[in-house]
Formats: C-alpha cells, sequence, structure tokens
C-alpha cells in the first residue's frame, strides 16, 4: 500500500495559507484539522477555511473534523472541496449513513479513532470507510508526544483489512516524527500525519521527504 504524507497545517502561519500550502506541494495531502470546542478543547476554523485551502492547496485536502454532531456538517465540508473527510467515532451518530453520503458525493470517507477508542465495533463495516484515522494523541493540540501504545491497534487493523482483501488507509495523527514514523509503519499505517515536525523544520518539503523515507524504510 501506497505511503503517504499529510502535512497537518494547525501549528502553520495561516495568515499566508497559500504560502504555507506551497510549501508542502511534494507532500500527498494536505491535512486540516477543524475543531469546536465541544468535541475538543479548542477550537480552530471551518468551512471558510476548507474553500481557501482547496483554492490554493496543490494536493488534494484531508479534513479532519474534531466536531460535535458531525451528521449535521460533513456534507458542507465535502461541498467547500474537501477530497477526505474523517469524521469521529466517538461523536457520530450513524457513521455508515454518513460515510455513503460522503461517498455518494464523490470523496473519500473516513472514521477516526481516539486513542482509547477500541476497533471491535468497527470490523464488521470496515468496507464502508476509505480510511481509518489512529489518533495517537488526543485530539485537540499539535505538539504532543506520541503515544506508542496505539500500536497494537494499528497492526490488528492492518491484519483485519489484508484479510477482507481492503484498500482501506490506515492513517496515524499525533506526534509523528523522524522518531516515531517508523514504528507507525511497521505496524501496519501507511497515511501519516504530521504538524510539527513538518512546519515546524526550516525545510518543510525535505521534511516530507525524510518521513516518506524513513516510513518507507
Ligand atoms: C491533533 C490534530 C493533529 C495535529 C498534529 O488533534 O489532529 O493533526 O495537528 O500535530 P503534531 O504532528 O504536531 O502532533
Ligand atoms: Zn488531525
Amino acid at each position: 500500500m501506497s505511503i503517504l504524507i499529510s502535512p497537518s497545517i494547525l501549528n502553520s502561519d495561516i495568515g499566508n495559507l497559500a504560502g504555507e500550502l506551497n510549501r508542502i506541494s511534494n507532500a500527498d495531502w494536505a491535512h486540516v484539522d477543524v475543531m469546536d470546542n465541544h468535541f475538543v478543547p479548542n477550537l480552530t476554523w471551518g468551512i471558510p477555511v476548507i474553500e481557501a485551502a482547496k483554492k490554493y492547496s496543490p494536493v488534494p485536502i484531508d479534513a479532519h473534523l474534531m466536531i460535535a454532531n458531525p451528521d449535521r456538517w460533513v456534507p458542507g465540508f465535502v461541498e467547500a472541496g474537501a477530497d477526505s473527510v474523517t469524521f469521529h467515532a466517538e461523536a457520530v451518530a450513524a457513521p455508515i449513513r454518513l460515510a455513503r453520503e460522503v461517498r455518494a458525493m464523490g470523496a473519500r470517507a473516513g472514521i477516526a479513532l481516539n486513542p482509547a477508542t477500541q476497533i471491535d465495533d468497527y470490523i464488521d463495516i470496515l468496507d464502508e470507510f476509505d480510511m481509518v484515522l489512529c489518533m495517537t494523541v488526543e485530539p485537540g493540540f499539535g505538539g504532543q508526544p506520541f503515544i506508542a501504545s496505539v500500536m497494537p491497534k494499528v497492526a490488528r487493523l492492518r491484519e483485519l483489512i489484508n484479510k477482507k482483501g481492503l484498500e482501506t488507509w490506515i492513517q496515524v495523527d499525533g506526534g509523528v516524527s523522524a522518531d516515531t514514523i517508523a514504528q507507525a509503519a511497521e505496524a501496519g499505517a501507511n497515511n501519516f500525519v504530521a504538524g510539527s515536525a513538518v512546519y515546524k523544520a526550516e525545510d518543510a518539503a525535505n521534511a516530507v521527504d525524510t518521513l516518506r523515507e524513513l516510513a518507507r524504510s
């Protein structure tokens, strides 16, 4: 399965959104974190910023919705131009209906699991999703340390996906850096979100390439 690097713009210089997106033109996706101060104790931005990011991004937009009541909001994010929309298992009321709606609108559907959320409830419905996001920090903030104890869940998920012959991506998000990406790749993740590790680097594009190399080796 191809290795994909998805820098998170959460801690980028958002006043220069177009420029920050262009710094990562060699990435596979741009990850945009939406927070509502209900599902997570932080507040970021919404649909207008997705529209702006879509307009200026050289790469597809991966919207990660850390919001309550995603059932209400997800279609609007697809309309705004998100190429992939991920909503949280802990927040969604009707995950299958919502994923089908996203796919019917032509985008990829992702389901996100907090570090303590188990995969058992999703095993039989994995084919409804294009991606499972295994959070490797508690959602809400960039710059937190990677929670390595999530790796057995990633490994079990990869085994199940392979056994079922599915193409489902496994994304990891939180604390992914040159020091941690190899263990996530080893466990079976193929899509890596990295915020600080990319945007704090002097040369963001080079950081993307380095992460890709480390995930492949
Ligand atoms: C955390 C967000 C992440 C965050 C990652 O809630 O979902 O996407 O931006 O940032 P780093 O890579 O700094 O942990
Ligand atoms: Zn995220």
